[in-house]
């Protein structure tokens, strides 16, 4: 462990008294891939789930993956192959054993998903259309509706969870934060205050007692001003499991996607993303006198990992003082695009860009939290009866840059394995304590600013420098206290305290890794920052503290988990 910087943060979010009541054995928060999973998973098993969303059951990240969800399932293709892929993009900071079940129980859990009505594109011969992203050595992303994965998963679980009767929704539904039957460090889940926005017997302010909460609610892409995830990417989960007591770990890698449509200096909230999936398919990157700069990166070009590609564009892009680069795929033809890409084709026109014609201004934007709350390889968080799955959590697949395509299948697999058991832990009903938690609220009024400085401070280039301002800034605006109590300020203060966790964080962390760019430490440093930057609540206030681990050689662990896999497929052909 080494230095620590501890803060204040509001131990609860100021908000009523709760004003109504209910229970159920399971609470699951979210209803992405992650929680849907979990509910239908858990249908059955327990006899009382509520789910939780807070706009319409589709508004959340799942409906807007466009690429697709990687597994093993191509012809030749092995799990093996798709754990170094995995492991390569994830610079040195994955949890092996976690990405093991990731690549292992992967195929099943996707022909799971097909089973349950989900409708993949598929090749003349009826096999799956698999394609390919950055970072991958092979075709092993499934899609649906050409550019439509995340909507077509979406539709399906959605009818499996309105077939389901046993299970309740209640949406337009804000989780405020746990209740807990002990103080915070010793506490187990009691219950979860929700506040319901809308008329009914439900409206505002009210108290759900349960046995267990699965926080599946997904990032915490609004903390920066252009971000490819939809507004209620707030980042709740992670800040609700932090007042509760439990662990948020690397949350300084932020993944930023590099094909985003830029679409102004002004444009800020979510941008529109143009899928990696079209430079698989053979689009590339060019700058404003036409040269592809991609060649002589990486030996994948356009197809190297993201972080690779986010940071070429950037490099450019400051070199040549313009505010974007270009993607090319005016190659592709009319009917290609029309046929593989008819959501992002359709996106771009309405922006005034043809893709068959012109090309597409593109820079990089948040996408995805590779960190969040720390859990074990079933979906266990630090706090007795709290869970977390999908992108909320951070089970340890992602490492220091996630490998596209594997974040709908976290989601699904880690769903699948906390069902397992979940149901053998469910705890006793326990009285909710006193909370004697320090509240707090601040106002919605300070966001902009939050993500202004997040955006230009503890964005793709990182600095010693920028982020000390980033986190003075953060503390001024800490002190901006409420006026109203509403959703506007318990968003802006779970972004906040999020904010000044990944800024902490990305300080603490001196060296460049994966999606973390340090322009004062450009290089890996194995000897210095091999672990895990993590935060937690100590003491009533917020302390962030460098976990040491040994340091993996990624290519020497790759090697000989190749050679160990070499060897049993050698010995299952000689007992053949
Ligand atoms: C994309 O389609 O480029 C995004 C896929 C992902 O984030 O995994």
């Amino acid at each position: 462990m080494s230095a620590a910087t501890a803060r204040p943060v509001p131990g609860r979010l100021s908000a009523p008294a709760p004003g109504w009541a209910t229970e159920a054995d399971v609470v699951v928060i979210g209803s992405g891939i992650a929680g849907l999973t979990a509910a239908l998973r858990l249908r059955g098993q327990v006899d009382t789930i509520l789910v939780v969303t807070k706009d319409v059951l589709a508004a959340g990240s799942t409906q807007w993956a466009q690429g697709g969800i990687a597994a093993a399932l191509g012809p030749g293709d092995t799990p093996h192959e798709h754990l170094v892929d995995t492991l390569v993009a994830g610079a040195g900071a994955c949890d092996l054993d976690a990405v093991q079940v990731l690549v292992t129980e992967g195929p099943e859990a996707v022909r799971e998903l097909i089973a349950l009505g989900t409708v993949f594109d598929q090749g003349a011969d009826g096999e799956l259309s698999l394609t390919r992203e950055g970072g991958h050595h092979r075709d092993r992303i499934a899609h649906a509706g050409g550019d439509a994965t995340g909507a077509e998963i979406q539709r399906a679980l959605i009818a499996a969870i309105e077939a389901a009767p046993e299970i309740e929704v209640v949406p337009h539904a804000l989780a405020v934060d746990l209740l807990l039957d002990g103080p915070v460090g010793t506490g187990g889940v009691a219950g979860v205050t929700l506040h319901v926005m809308g008329e009914g017997q439900r409206d505002g302010v009210g108290a759900v007692r349960c046995r267990a909460v699965v926080l599946a609610s997904g990032g915490l892409g609004q903390v920066f001003s252009q971000t490819t995830n939809p507004a209620v990417s707030t980042g709740d989960g992670m800040a609700i499991a932090l007042r509760a007591g439990a662990t948020l770990r690397d949350l300084e890698f932020v993944q930023f996607h590099p094909t985003v449509m830029y679409l102004g200096p002004d444009s800020h909230g979510q941008q529109p993303l143009i899928s990696e999936a079209v430079r698989g398919e053979g689009a590339f990157l060019v700058d404003f006198e036409g040269q592809r700069f991609m060649h002589g990166v990486h030996e994948l070009a356009d197809l190297a990992p993201r972080d690779v590609v986010a940071k070429a564009i950037t490099r450019r892009m400051n070199e040549t003082g313009h505010p974007h680069m270009w993607l090319d795929a005016r190659h592709l033809g009319r009917e290609f695009w029309e046929r593989r890409f008819p959501t992002i084709l359709a996106t771009a026109r309405s922006h005034g860009v043809d893709p068959v014609t012109d090309l597409i201004p593109v820079s990089p934007a948040c996408h995805y939290a590779s960190g969040g709350v720390r859990t074990d390889l079933w979906g266990r968080c630090d706090v007795p009866g709290l869970y977390a799955t999908g992108e909320v959590a951070c089970s340890g697949v992602h490492g220091a840059n996630r490998l596209a395509s594997n974040s709908l299948l976290e989601g699904l697999v880690f769903s699948r394995r906390i069902a397992e058991v979940l149901p053998g832990e469910l705890r006793p009903w326990a009285e909710p304590v006193v909370d004697q938690r320090v509240e707090g609220l601040v106002s919605g009024s300070a966001r902009e600013r939050l993500q202004q400085v997040m955006t230009s401070r503890a964005g793709v280039l990182r600095s010693a420098t920028g982020l000390s301002e980033a986190v003075t800034v953060l503390a001024e605006l800490a002190a901006t206290p409420a006026e109203t109590v509403d959703l506007s300020s318990w968003e802006t203060t779970n972004l906040l305290t999020l904010s000044t966790a990944l800024a902490e964080a990305a300080l603490q962390r001196e060296e460049t890794r994966g999606s973390h760019w340090r322009e004062d430490f450009p290089d890996r440093d194995d000897a210095r920052w091999a672990g895990h930057v993590e935060e937690s609540l100590r003491g009533g206030a917020a302390t962030v503290v460098f976990e040491a681990e040994a340091a993996t050689d990624t290519a020497e662990l790759v090697a000989s988990l190749t050679a160990t896999e070499a060897a049993r497929g050698a010995a299952r052909g000689a007992t053949r």
